[in-house]
């Protein structure tokens, strides 16, 4: 944490430094200006010149500054642009050799996918508030908070609850059965997605755990559950994963900063910055290690659905009962 908030506020006050050092000099060249008249337009020209060239290399030096700060090299997809149908191939790591295989789903074809098309910006609001809803009955003490609408978990405190047996009857007053048709709509449609992309079947592949809301804002780490910042690889962390999507629910720079995902290769960091209705999808073994930038400011939702090729990791779509 130290180290980031350190390099936050050195940027600040470089791009403070720079902004006065910049107002000082054209308050000096306007009283430079006023001494010698306003017949001289070429001065004036020369002014606005001054002006407009010291605050583009302000812009490009905090840019270029910030960039390199948070190591990033490369953006995938930009928040403001509709990326209709993004794929990259990437070698497959030999991650998948020390599991079961399953022929026509364990990945050969291994890489990254990146759509706006298949869910829209009004469907990804109406998930949010789904999010937002059950998030309201808890939230974790720290910055990150979860809720599992499968296993019922969520962050309260320090801790997990099993929101189920903890709120009971209330739960059901939280949700709708509409809410979680719409859940398992999109679940199924970014399945769908992920097959297509890869060569594989969709019914080769099943949902598995965890599925869950994440809600991400900039209050500091209580536990380690809160540190949602580093490197990792899914299928090291869970076996049973073969492929990871990640639907945002936010807009970077619009609902927050900080928090773009980042794949970070050899040699290259490579960010998907994340937007409403954005789909995300990747193979779960260490061709993809990836992290999450920290969040500075706002508030950050996003759904990560897992899947698994192996069905007797598989789970159901969450039903409300
Ligand atoms: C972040 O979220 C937690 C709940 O999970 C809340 O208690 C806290 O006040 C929020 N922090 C900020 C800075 O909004
Ligand atoms: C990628 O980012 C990490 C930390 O975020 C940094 O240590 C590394 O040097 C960066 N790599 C490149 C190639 O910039």
């Amino acid at each position: 944490m130290a180290p980031q908030r350190r390099a936050g506020s050195r940027t600040a006050e470089s791009g403070g430094a720079g902004a006065g050092a910049r107002a000082q000099e054209s308050r000096r060249l306007s009283s430079v200006m006023k001494g010698n008249g306003q017949k001289d337009s070429r001065r004036k020209w020369l002014k606005v010149a001054f002006l407009l060239s010291s605050a583009m290399l302000g812009y490009l030096l905090s840019g270029s500054y910030l960039l390199s700060e948070e190591g990033v090299t490369e953006v995938l997809a930009h928040y403001g642009e509709i990326v209709k149908d993004k794929f990259i191939e990437v070698p497959c790591s030999e991650d998948y050799d020390s599991h079961k295989r399953f022929e026509g789903c364990t990945p050969r074809k291994c890489g990254r996918g990146i759509t706006d098309a298949i869910i829209s910006r009004v469907e990804a609001e109406r998930i949010r508030r789904i999010a937002e809803k059950g998030l309201s009955l808890g939230g974790s003490d720290g910055g990150a908070s979860i809720l599992d609408l499968h296993s019922g978990a969520l962050s309260l405190g320090k801790h997990f609850v099993n929101m189920y047996r903890y709120f009971g009857d209330k739960v059901h007053d939280t949700f709708t059965e509409e809410d979680f048709h719409l859940y398992s709509e999109v679940r199924q449609r970014i399945q769908q997605k992920i097959a297509l992309a890869f060569g594989i079947s969709s019914s080769s592949m099943y949902l598995t755990k965890p599925t869950f809301f994440s809600r991400i804002n900039n209050s500091e780490a209580k536990t380690a559950h809160d540190e949602y910042w580093h490197p990792h690889i899914d299928k090291v962390t869970y076996g049973s994963f073969d492929y990871t999507s990640l639907l945002y629910l936010s807009d970077y720079t619009e609902d927050f900063g900080g928090g773009r995902f980042v794949f970070m290769d050899e040699g290259a960091n490579r960010t998907v910055e994340p937007r409403a209705g954005r789909v995300s999808f990747f193979t779960s073994g260490s061709e993809n290690l990836h992290r999450v930038e920290k969040v500075h400011w706002g508030t950050r939702y996003a759904i990560t659905i897992s899947f698994t090729c192996n069905p007797d990791h598989g789970i159901g779509d969450p039903v409300l009962t």
